[in-house]
């Protein structure tokens, strides 16, 4: 997805944006940009390819100024190349935009431009923003903006520049994130808070419709009209070396071990004893609603939707609430019946997923209430919801989530222990005993993060095979389907999660001995029906890697490698199983050489529907 990260100080622009769109490397991208004001002109560069190719430019050839824009692109209008990449300028050259999102009505507005005497020099859609800001220039670069965005249609967060102001940055946004950064005689925009993270804790998170007119000296902050908006400073809660890969090979790396920290951080304040009750303060329901609920809807994307699952099972089992999980993209299609009292999740790790965010906003117009479940603070859903459960997993930069699906399963599971205790459904000696194992969770992350060797044992004996099958059932079914996916983005190899039970109904024509399995087979009520599974796979002569509690021998004997985890109660057990998992995706593609940060064709945030 694109990033955007700007500068106006003292000091280099083009280094410090060139920073900045480094940190934003996780998001994706596929060309890069640079734009900045010196001796009242433009100087603008672009590379087509990895921003290492932009550090071997400017250190080459500097890019001087202290006014600058920059961009990572991720194509989505004309394919990645040097005219399409960004800064897109206006025809008589003298301002420079970069643009994060999509102009919906672009084709119309180019074709009036055309009419108009605009040549265009991109396929992109962002290059009508540039031609747009010229044409209602009059010499004060703010109010062209406004002009121009109000003809537009879509997501946008813009970073404008002009040569015939080289005191001003203008920025705004709808729909795509924006923040502002507060230094000292110097100011910065990004289009999150990891960019600029080095330079400042400092920021103002940009709402929709809001203009930052930001000099060196000062922000103002605007709506569309001009009127003056206030805004609170948010200071960052996360050091720098949060952003950073802190001596891990690979972000992937680094966050799954993060996962000890991360859990203890979600379960502060909130679980405190087995028999004292949860606190959920950001849910904002009272126990009367929380009775009252007739129905309960997750959706999400991606690994959100598979920690959505978990959410819908537990929802069930615990609190006896009926509940469904929809993949975002699919809500709106399928309609669903909002009963009065119903509740709607959406799940998202950055908050701005748009299919999440459109999901939420179908279910509210339908009357439900929507309380999500969100990691960065402050994002598009955070803000349009009724209520917000932050995991607290801090910032998550590897592509594939890892430390933000075990953080938002943990979650959903207080969720529903929260409902179950309110409502009276369950027993409250389970409750009790899922608190108790709850407390020790970050313990169990511990010892699964030690048994790393024994997970990269296995990934050596299998990681060439180009086929695998994940499976599960019950609560786990959402774990193969998670450890599927976490596979085939990061390694490429064919990975599918499937219902062990639906094995004979077509999978199993697939088992050979050149496609591996990984079968689920923890403790609990589908253990029985599990082992059955793996000796019909091991009957055609398929390898069975098992994931089975520390101790059980005769999965042990069933299976030709083995990950072990500490047992839990199976309700639990998602969490324990996602860490091993995460790490067999991670040593299957670092074996295999592949980009792990970075894969293929893949975004961080997929900020389009
Ligand atoms: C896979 C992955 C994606 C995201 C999905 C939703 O490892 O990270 O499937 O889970 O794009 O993203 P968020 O959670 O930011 O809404």
């Amino acid at each position: 997805m694109c990033g955007i990260v700007g500068y106006i100080g003292s000091r280099e622009a083009a280094r410090i944006c060139l920073e900045g769109l480094h940190r934003l490397e996780y998001r994706g991208y596929d060309s890069a940009g640079i734009a900045v004001v010196r001796d009242h002109a433009l100087d603008v560069r672009k590379v087509v390819g990895k921003l290492l190719n932009m550090d071997a430019s400017l250190a080459e050839k500097p890019l001087p100024g202290t006014l600058g824009i920059g961009h990572t692109r991720w194509a989505t209008h004309g394919k990645p190349s040097v005219e399409n990449s960004h800064p897109h300028v206006s025809m008589n050259g003298r301002i420079a935009v970069v643009h994060n999102g999509i102009i919906e009505n672009y084709g119309e507005l180019r074709e009036r431009l055309r009419a108009e005497g605009y040549v265009f020099k991109s396929q992109t859609d962002t290059e009508v923003m540039a031609h747009l800001t010229q044409k209602y220039y009059e010499g004060d670069l703010r109010a062209a903006v406004i002009r121009a965005v109000k003809d537009l249609e879509g997501a946008f967060a813009f970073g404008v520049i002009c040569a015939d102001n080289p005191d001003v940055l203008v920025a705004v946004r709808r729909f795509s994130p924006l923040v502002v950064g507060l230094g000292e005689g110097e100011n910065f925009i990004a289009s999150d808070m990891g960019a600029i993270r080095k330079e400042t804790d400092r920021v103002y998170v940009i709402d929709d419709d809001e203009v930052a007119y930001i000099t060196r000296e000062g922000v103002e902050l605007t709506d569309l009209e001009g009127n003056r908006i206030e805004r609170e400073v948010f200071v960052i809660p996360w050091p720098a070396e949060a952003a950073e890969k802190g001596g891990h090979k690979k972000f992937m790396h680094k966050e799954i071990h993060e996962q000890t920290d991360a859990m203890h951080n979600c379960l502060a304040g909130r679980l405190s004893a087995p028999d004292r009750p949860i606190q959920l303060d950001g849910l904002n329901m009272t126990a009367e609603e929380i009775r009252n609920l007739r129905k309960v809807v997750f959706t999400a994307c991606g690994t959100a939707y598979h920690a959505g699952l978990v959410g819908r099972f537990l929802m069930e089992y615990l609190a006896k609430i009926p509940a469904e999980c929809d993949l975002a993209a699919e809500l709106r299609a399928r309609n669903p019946v909002v009963l009065d009292n119903t509740l709607c999740v959406p799940i998202s790790q950055s908050g701005e997923t748009a299919d999440t965010l459109v999901a939420l906003r179908d279910m509210k117009e339908k009357g439900a209430r929507c309380v999500s479940v969100l990691n960065v603070v402050d994002s598009s859903i955070a803000r349009e919801s009724d209520g917000v459960v932050y995991i607290q997993a801090g910032p998550e930069i590897g592509v594939a989530s890892t430390k933000a699906y075990t953080l938002q399963v943990m979650t959903m599971t207080l969720m529903a222990i929260h409902f179950a205790e309110v409502r009276g459904t369950a027993d409250p000696a389970l409750l009790r005993e899922l608190k108790a194992e709850m407390l020790k969770m970050p313990a169990y992350a511990a010892e699964l993060l030690k048994r790393e060797p024994q997970v990269l044992a296995v990934a050596e004996r299998f990681y060439r095979l180009e086929d695998s099958l994940y499976l599960g059932r019950g609560v786990n079914l959402p774990s193969a389907m998670e450890g599927a996916l976490k596979l085939k983005e990061i390694s490429y190899i064919h990975a599918e999660g499937y219902s062990a039970g639906e094995m004979k109904h077509g999978p199993i024509a697939l088992v050979d001995p050149e496609l591996f399995t990984v079968a689920i087979a923890v403790h609990g009520d589908v253990y029985e029906k599990m082992i059955g599974n793996i000796q019909e796979i091991k009957a055609r002569s398929g390898p069975v890697i098992g994931v089975a509690d520390d101790g059980d021998e005769v999965i042990g004997r069933e299976c030709d490698a083995m990950i072990w985890v500490p047992p839990v109660p199976e309700m639990l057990s998602p969490m324990t199983v996602a860490i091993p998992l995460q790490l067999l995706a991670y040593h299957m593609a670092d074996l295999r050489g592949e980009d792990i940060d970075q894969p293929r064709n893949l975004a961080k945030t997929v900020t389009v529907e």
